[in-house]
């Protein structure tokens, strides 16, 4: 059921439903909880599975200025705790895993496992965190539709825009209801954010890599080193997606995800 929650950092916009052990879905950037409905789907029959609009997303209300990662991170650790989860599995795609990332980093004793989707440890290089900066002034100028333009290509393989082009049509309505300053505020807060590349070897919660084969985002060959760093992680590959594999391939990834959960102690 989609609700407005209070919490102690304000009211969010997360989608709870099913009963069992806890798992929390953080979205990519510009996108919504809409984006795991494959997930929400599978794993509310067996678990409590909470699809959070972090901060400026979906229907949790923006703040002005610069949304951190860790901002966005104890964001994730408020909702947790108003709706008494306990210890979680967090499962966060791309911007959703630079999140978990942080989270990993401030509340380990909420974590009974990651899932890190589709995403990148190393933070932004100095070109990369400046065009940001520019498209977050665009977006408060302009609105989303230039972004959906710019990322769509990025977002799905190309095969799946052929035989999807359902997913690409609604993702793209996703991006443009964007909330401008919400979209504006994250990619600055990506801009500044922290490089974990060096604190991957630390992780020790058990964690499942996933990436798209054709992710042109963050690539397998990057994601397979992150998982090798990783003292507990499994790798998985998902053959026929790209950055969005959650959405292009869901039996592929709810297999994984369903594996990794079977066999967490
Ligand atoms: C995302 O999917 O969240 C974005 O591609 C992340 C990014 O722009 O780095």
């Amino acid at each position: 059921m989609q609700q407005l929650i209070d919490t102690s950092r304000g009211p969010f916009s997360v989608h709870d439903a099913g009963q069992g052990q806890p798992l929390v879905l953080l979205h990519g950037f510009p996108l919504d909880h809409t984006m795991w409905t494959p997930q929400i789907a599978r794993f509310s029959v067996t678990h409590r599975v909470v699809a959070i609009d972090l901060r400026g997303f979906g229907q949790s209300p923006p703040r002005a200025g610069v949304a951190t990662m860790s901002e966005m991170a104890a964001d994730v650790a408020a909702v947790i705790e108003a709706l008494e989860l306990g210890r979680v599995v967090l499962c966060g795609l791309s911007m959703g895993g630079y999140v978990a990332f942080a989270f990993q980093e401030q509340r380990r004793d909420l974590l009974r496992g990651l899932i890190l989707c589709d995403t990148r440890a190393v933070a932004d290089a100095p070109e990369a965190a400046k065009a940001r900066r520019v498209t977050a002034e665009r977006v408060l100028k302009e609105g989303t539709s230039f972004l959906a333009d710019s990322m769509l290509p990025k977002l799905f393989a190309e095969k799946t825009a052929l035989t999807h082009p359902e997913l690409v049509d609604n993702t793209r309505q996703v991006i443009e209801r964007a909330n401008r300053e919400g979209v504006a505020a994250a990619a600055r807060g990506m801009a500044d954010r922290k490089d974990f590349t060096q604190d991957l070897a630390m992780i020790e919660v058990p964690t499942l890599v996933i990436v798209g084969e054709s992710d042109a985002i963050s690539p397998a060959a990057e994601m397979t080193s992150i998982a090798h760093r990783l003292p507990r992680a499994e790798l998985r590959v998902i053959p026929n997606a790209g950055h969005m594999a959650p959405l292009e391939n869901p039996a592929s990834v709810n297999g994984a995800i369903e594996e990794f959960l079977n066999q967490l102690p």
